[in-house]
């Protein structure tokens, strides 16, 4: 029986990645200054940035019977999940194709491959199966309804969860009933207000955040975490009130999956018991760093640096 309190449902990929000095237009071919194969995928992403943040982690999703799969397990075991309801399944594991720019921009597309056979009984099942499950964080790179499964079995267990709205698409009320926490970036949450019925500016920019979030929630029903790359994140929980956190700024060399790292480590701070705005210091003190390095998972902190990131957390707010 599992007993993670921290479950994180979603996909896990291999990371194809080019970099370049800039991504081809259709119909053209560039040629890449470097290439590198690495563990990614939204799900597994944000359940290793949790573990490394110190916390006990179990990840429910589906990998291939082929290679790739063999080195999701590798190195998902490696950083110490409960890997219970990883289930292996006939067909090609889950492929991302990234193309990172000079500067750090990227390009993905995903393929799903196992992460799509995931289906809602099985997820509300292995949810179930978590008897001390204090928070579920799911996103939206697997089926919309295995989502929406998995959120209320979590909520119906009394558990809170986070829904982390990437990548940008609406979402139906089923899943915001159930969701405690929604973070999306600026583009996503843009989506998901517009999917609302909410109309916001074409740029989201700080300013407008600001003014916008507390009714966004009001209207979201549920706390909401923006996302600002180098500008930090906002955000709001009804009833305590709007929080913006930003660092000093770094030189980026890779974005992808810095998003994730967010999420993570803000659930890992959730539970452990910091309060929220420290949590959300947290996962930008973190996905800041991690942007400094190359890759998703190969780019967050060490396990060996949690407690350093957990004190920053801390002396931050
Ligand atoms: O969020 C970044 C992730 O998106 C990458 O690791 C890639 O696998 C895609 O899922």
């Amino acid at each position: 029986m599992p007993n993670a309190p921290l479950v994180v449902i979603g996909n896990a990929n291999v990371d194809l990645t080019t970099y370049l000095q800039r991504a081809p237009e259709r119909g053209e071919t560039v040629l890449g200054q470097n290439f590198s194969i690495g563990m990614g995928g939204k799900g597994a992403n944000q359940a290793v940035a949790a573990a490394r943040a110190g916390a006990q982690v179990s990840f429910i999703g589906r990998i291939g019977e082929d290679a790739f799969g063999d080195m999701v397990i590798t190195a998902l075991t490696t950083e110490g999940l409960e890997l219970e309801h990883l289930a292996r399944v006939p067909g090609p594991s889950g492929v991302a194709s990234i193309y990172v720019e000079d500067g750090g921009a990227n390009r993905i597309a995903v393929f799903a491959g196992a992460s799509g056979t995931l289906t809602q009984e099985s997820a509300a099942q292995a949810v179930a199966s978590h008897t001390d499950l204090k928070i579920l964080v799911s996103q939206l790179e697997i089926d919309q309804r295995v989502v929406a499964a998995a959120l209320a079995t979590a909520r119906a267990m009394g558990a809170h969860t986070i829904l982390n709205t990437a990548p940008a698409l609406a979402v139906p009320e089923g899943i915001l009933r159930n969701t405690t926490w929604l973070i999306a970036n600026e583009v996503e949450i843009a989506t998901v207000l517009g999917g609302a019925g909410v109309t916001t500016p074409q740029e989201i920019t700080v300013d407008v955040i600001t003014a916008g979030i507390e009714g966004w929630a009001l209207a979201l029903g549920c706390h909401v975490i923006v996302t600002l790359g180098d500008q930090g994140a906002i955000g709001h929980v009804p009833g305590d009130g709007t929080f913006h956190f930003s660092t000093e700024p770094v030189t980026a060399q890779d974005t992808v999956g810095a998003g994730d790292c967010f999420v993570g480590y803000f659930a890992a701070h959730l539970i452990e018991g910091l309060p929220w705005r420290n949590a959300l210091a947290g996962g930008v003190l973190a996905a800041s760093d991690s942007v400094t390095r190359a890759g998703a998972q190969s780019s967050y902190p060490k396990r060996s640096q949690a407690e350093q990131f957990r004190n920053r957390a801390l002396d931050s707010v």
